[in-house]
């Protein structure tokens, strides 16, 4: 097995789903380390459980900076400083331009609360909700210049309570988010994810599932 992959994690709020990666990465289940979080928000709650655990944090405050392209360069030299061979969006709500996605592009994945290509952008519970959809979930992708396009690595459904609001809705899809992340970055650092145009193939998958399961890594 080659080195340990250097992560990145860019974060806007609570940060659960960095807790989650966290938790993977000291369980042995990710070859790989987190070397900084990163957000355009210093009271972003995550940052704490990051220092707490002794984990380099940067703000890149967005209010410091008069234009998008001039925060996002400053973000991106600012990530770029480590040399992540992987840069995770979790939970990071910000929509970045094609420079600096073109910066880490191929090395840069986002979770995105909806079963993609169905409720790109915000409110994707609501939405689902207002729809009457019997399935929602999860997707981590590729990240390129089309917010929410890139190839999809993974995918998680989870299906839709006649009794759900959009908190406990919200909630199912938030443990599927933990489980898909950790899916999606333990097979990037393994080296087992190839991209050609908008498909993503996993190398030395299990058996394609039968039901709208996950796939086992
Ligand atoms: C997640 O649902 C993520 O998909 C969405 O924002 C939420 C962030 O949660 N974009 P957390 O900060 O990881 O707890």
């Amino acid at each position: 097995m080659g080195n340990a992959k250097k992560i990145s994690v860019l974060i806007s709020g609570r940060g659960s789903n960095l807790e989650a990666l966290l938790e993977a990465i000291d369980a042995g289940r990710i070859h790989g380390r987190v070397v900084r979080v990163l957000s355009q928000r210093a009271d972003a709650a995550g940052l704490r459980h990051a220092e707490k655990r002794g984990i380099l944090t940067t703000v890149v405050d967005v209010k410091a900076y008069p234009t998008r392209d001039a925060f996002d360069a400053a973000l991106g030299d600012a990530v770029a400083a480590d040399a992540p061979d992987l840069v995770v969006l979790a939970g990071f709500m910000r929509v970045l331009g094609a420079a600096i996605v073109q910066r880490f592009a191929g090395r840069m994945i986002n979770i995105h609360p909806a079963l993609l290509p169905s409720y790109p952008g915000l409110h994707t519970h609501q939405r689902a909700l207002a729809d009457g959809v019997k399935w929602h979930g999860c997707t981590v992708h590729f990240v390129t210049p089309e917010v929410d396009v890139g190839p999809f690595i993974g995918q998680s459904a989870v299906p839709v309570l006649p009794s759900d609001d959009e908190a406990t809705l919200a909630a199912r899809v938030l443990e599927a988010e933990h489980r898909l992340l950790e899916d999606a970055v333990r097979w990037f650092c393994a080296d087992r994810l190839s991209v050609e145009g908008q498909m993503v193939t996993l190398r030395d998958a299990l058996p394609a599932p039968v039901s709208c399961q996950q796939p086992q890594g």
